[in-house]
């Protein structure tokens, strides 16, 4: 596998899922926290209290960076941490705690990529309204604006929303992670919201940093038809792509929303776009983060199938029987690494404008913990990390313009609506003891991020 020379390594996580210390030093109610706490949202009512006790442990989890030889890692602002309530009213402990996190990270080499938005919103925030209410945007940008007067000191990029479709369709559509809303036209403000939150929040951060690079992480997919030929489906793909890949891609690229999908949104989009909005969602991304997981299959929805739009067509990566193709991973993915170079060659073909792309998340959930010898085999999870970087590889190699690559997880994490029993990490976390232990996995990817550095370094001798 040959990258780019200046091809940067990293791993990824977010906030919720790692930090714990739920309650202390003054963090604020999150949505997740609420979700998490209703009967029948979250797998064994399992929920982030002390997750994999980050919050304290962190100087010990960049040791463990450090120790795979990444370049980059990614995290998330915990919003409620910063400000409790939402508002104006600042927690100087919660500050500080990132303050902590990214000097250590400084002071090892590696350099920090932060989220704003990983999904945790301060409760007071939801109440009025979250993502379908308009005031969510103005709620954002301040947000914004404090973390970059905090930490664009030390931080240069930046994802400003972590999968907003999944805010958007999971959150306030289907309802299956926090709010848990099911209201589509809430949804399709959130939609709305999500996009020029994107936009503001982007131009007061370069208006205080100008050197900041700002980007969205989007969970793309490759849609992959049942029967091309049939007319109905082929529709309903131009519809599906245009709510998943295009909506906040062309959004911030082009100030305008797919025509098809915009037409089937209808009224309840119309209703929330006002005068001098696509300015505002206009705001062309440093950087495109994509977060690749699987392709996804279109059949005709089955009369079970929870309606969120388009009569229950979800892009879940199903066959319309229900059943995941083969292989699938732990979730039920299937696993379609090829799905990743036609996304990356898509994606160059379709918005040439994006000059800049990082996968900002590409993992797999497998179950197997430590064996008897104390090492973690789990060789589907080495296969499928080394088959989606070959994807990588092969795209950058025909002119796509991909500059990193962070894996999904650093570490086993609270996995959601699923609980603790997905486990995404290259480095396994018994929960009982919080004892961190390096999966086969993550010494592979040390193995070929040393490799790549050791051949540029030849080239570089060469050259000399
Ligand atoms: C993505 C989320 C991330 C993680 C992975 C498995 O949708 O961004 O937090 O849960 O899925």
């Amino acid at each position: 596998m040959k990258f780019p020379n200046d091809f940067k390594f990293g791993v990824s996580t977010s906030s919720y899922q790692i930090e714990g210390n739920g309650f202390e030093d003054g963090r604020g109610i999150s949505i997740w926290d609420t979700f998490a706490a209703t009967p029948g949202k979250v797998a064994d009512m399992e929920n982030g209290d002390v997750a994999c006790d980050h919050y304290n442990r962190y100087p010990q989890d960049i040791e463990l960076i450090k120790e795979l030889g990444v370049d980059t890692y990614r995290f998330s602002l915990a919003w409620p941490r910063l400000f409790p309530n939402g508002g104006s009213k600042r927690e100087q402990r919660g500050f500080d705690f990132y303050d902590r996190l990214i000097d250590e990270l400084l002071a090892k080499g590696i350099e920090p990529l932060a989220t704003l938005y990983h999904w945790d919103m301060p409760q007071t925030l939801e109440d009025r309204g979250g993502w379908a209410d308009r005031s969510i945007v103005s709620q954002f940008t301040d947000f914004a604006i404090a973390a970059t007067e905090a930490f664009a000191d030390r931080v240069t990029n930046w994802v400003t929303i972590n999968e907003p479709w999944c805010v958007t369709w999971l959150g306030y559509g289907s309802g299956v992670h926090a709010p848990g809303r099911q209201d589509v036209d809430a949804a399709i403000a959130a939609a709305h919201h999500t996009a020029m939150a994107h936009g503001a929040a982007t131009r007061a951060m370069k208006q205080i940093a100008p050197h900041v690079r700002t980007g969205l992480a989007l969970n793309m997919t490759t849609y992959r038809v049942e029967d091309e030929s049939d007319r109905d489906l082929m529709d309903l793909k131009t519809l599906m792509d245009g709510e998943l890949n295009r909506w906040w891609l062309d959004a911030s690229m082009y100030g305008r929303y797919p025509t098809e999908t915009a037409a089937a949104y209808g009224a309840s989009l119309e209703n929330v776009v006002h005068d001098g909005d696509m300015d505002v969602v206009h705001s062309p991304l440093d950087f495109l983060g994509v977060n690749y997981y699987s392709d996804s299959f279109i059949g005709l929805p089955r009369p079970e199938d929870k309606p969120a739009m388009f009569g229950g067509a979800f892009p879940f990566p199903q066959r319309s029987n229900g059943t995941a193709p083969e292989p699938h991973t732990d979730m039920g993915w299937p696993i379609t690494p090829r799905g990743l170079y036609d996304l990356l060659m898509r994606i160059k073909k379709d918005w040439p404008e994006v000059t800049d792309i990082a996968i900002t998340e590409n993992g797999a959930a497998f179950p197997e913990g430590p064996g008897s010898d104390g090492t973690v085999d789990d060789q589907r999870r080495v296969d499928y990390l080394a088959s989606h970087l070959q994807s990588v590889a092969d795209a950058a190699a025909d002119g796509a313009p991909i500059s990193a690559y962070f894996a999904w997880s650093l570490m086993d994490n609270f996995e959601w609506a699923e609980g603790y029993r997905k486990r995404f990490g290259i480095v396994h976390v018994d929960y009982e003891t919080q004892k961190r232990t390096i999966k086969n996995s993550g010494y592979a990817y040390r193995d070929l991020i040393a490799e790549h550095k050791a051949s540029c370094n030849t080239l570089v001798e060469s050259l000399a």
